[in-house]
């Protein structure tokens, strides 16, 4: 099936009130809200639209580094959601199929669900389908107006609804699947006549129905999943939700959570069967960790890394695009960043791999063969290898390779002075 997707990613997102960051670029556990929807997108449509405006150069830049087969379009400026849509049709002229519209503030959506979605929009031979859900608090997002046969009527805003109109519990998921052929007229005659001045992407229901199209609403049984980010507390609300999601799928594969209450895991993140998380652990980005592992208590593992089977990554260690081979430990307060580890590997409490050089900038890797062991409070100066079965003993600083087999040590000889002390009283 031809179908392609516009996703509105120019607004300002006032109500973040920041002014380094535009409001689809703000992270969930390490990922940006536009990238969950463009993760969920790509799977199912051959070609995205991304509308971008507010900070349209750092949008326009995420998009070009990690999503080969989507285009940004520019809206300068941002006049309403109708009008960002209305960005695209000069690249559709000629396009007859169908055009999945989202929104790059709801990263909670899932694949499935669009998919489920579109399945909808095609077994009713929909022209337009829109999503909308029950909310019990449905305060600022538009209300479903229905007529009195059900069948649906229009779209009216918070700002635009009369007493009785926001009453209305369903509301608007700001999600939609278009037949582009049959739609594309209406974005010419979208009118501003609203409380806010702008073209509503919202009012395409109305015109759709005055052409006699079929228009129809998909309800979405979860909620949660079109949640948008408007504020700061949305956003926290949304990283919940997602991790709560998250910790229940991984509790369900045979994963044991000691405490959901304060463990945070990417949706990003695979964990293998009968491996424990401890209280505290924080895990972000894209990671795999194996079977039988014990992470935790308050481990951070930042993205990029990659845990075999029994492996043990303890209290108050950090872990970052690095590799541990199976049967590893790394048990207390240690730093392992751009580091690959061997098997049977042992790293002493308090080890650091120095990975960065903040005069050039340049980050180098750690390299531990299988059976290396490293002495309590240790740095590896990266670039640096140490070889199969090499120890390290315990407070060196390591900045050179080290051979197969041998002892590293530059720890300062013991002096022992007796009674030292007692000379001084
Ligand atoms: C919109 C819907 C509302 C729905 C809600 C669901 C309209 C008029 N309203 O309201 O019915 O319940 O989403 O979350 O469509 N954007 C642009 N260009 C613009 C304006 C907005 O690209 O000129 C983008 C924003 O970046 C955002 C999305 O469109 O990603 C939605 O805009 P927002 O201002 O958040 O609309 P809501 O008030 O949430
Ligand atoms: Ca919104």
């Amino acid at each position: 099936m031809d179908i392609k997707a516009i996703i509105l990613a120019a607004g300002k997102g006032t109500r973040m009130k920041s002014e380094t960051t535009p409001k689809v670029l703000h992270e969930i556990m390490g990922k940006t809200l536009l990238g969950y929807v463009m993760d969920n997108v790509k799977l199912f449509t051959k070609e995205q639209y991304v509308i971008v405006g507010h900070q349209s150069e750092a949008v326009e830049k995420y998009i070009t580094d990690n999503y080969d087969s989507a285009k940004t379009v520019l809206q300068s400026p941002q006049l309403g959601t109708g009008h960002a849509v209305s960005m695209v049709c000069p690249y559709l002229e000629n396009y007859e199929g169908q055009v999945l519209i989202l929104c790059g503030d709801t990263p909670l959506i899932k694949e499935d669900t669009l998919k489920k979605f579109v399945e909808f929009h095609n077994s009713n031979n929909s022209d337009l389908t829109v999503m909308s859900t029950i909310f019990d608090n449905p305060t600022n997002y538009g209300r479903i107006i229905r007529e009195n046969d059900n069948t649906l009527k229009c779209i009216v805003e918070e700002k635009d609804a009369t007493p009785e109109q926001k009453a209305v519990k369903e509301v608007n998921a700001g999600i939609y699947c278009l037949n582009w052929g049959k739609i594309k007229n209406a974005f010419s005659q979208l009118k501003t006549n609203n409380a806010q001045g702008e073209y509503y992407l919202t009012d395409i229901i109305q015109w759709g129905k005055e052409q006699k199209l079929n228009v129809n609403a998909f309800i979405l049984e979860n909620s949660d999943e079109i949640y948008g980010i408007n504020s700061r507390q949305n956003l926290a609300q949304a990283t919940k939700i997602m991790n709560l999601r998250k910790l229940d799928e991984l509790m369900t594969s045979g994963v044991t959570i000691v405490d959901p209450r304060c463990t945070w895991i990417s949706e990003d993140t695979q964990i293998g069967q009968d491996t424990i998380i401890y209280p505290s652990t924080y895990i972000e980005g894209k990671n795999i960790i194996g079977k039988n592992c014990k992470i935790g208590p308050c481990a951070h593992l930042r993205g990029g890394v990659e845990v075999c089977d029994n492996v043990k990554v303890g209290n108050f260690v950090e872990v970052k695009k690095s590799k541990i081979s199976s049967n590893t430990n790394v048990g207390h307060l240690s730093y392992i960043g751009d580091s690959e580890l061997g098997e049977h590997v042992n790293i002493g409490a308090g080890t650091i791999t120095a990975n960065y050089d903040p005069l050039s900038k340049v980050k180098s890797k750690t390299v531990l063969k299988d059976n290396v062991k490293i002495g309590s409070n240790s740095v590896l100066v990266a670039p640096v290898t140490v070889e199969e079965g090499a120890n390290v003993g315990a407070g060196s600083i390591i900045t050179k390779n080290i051979s197969s087999w041998a002892l590293a040590i530059t720890r300062a000889p013991l002096k022992v002075l007796e009674n030292w002390v007692k000379r001084k009283i």
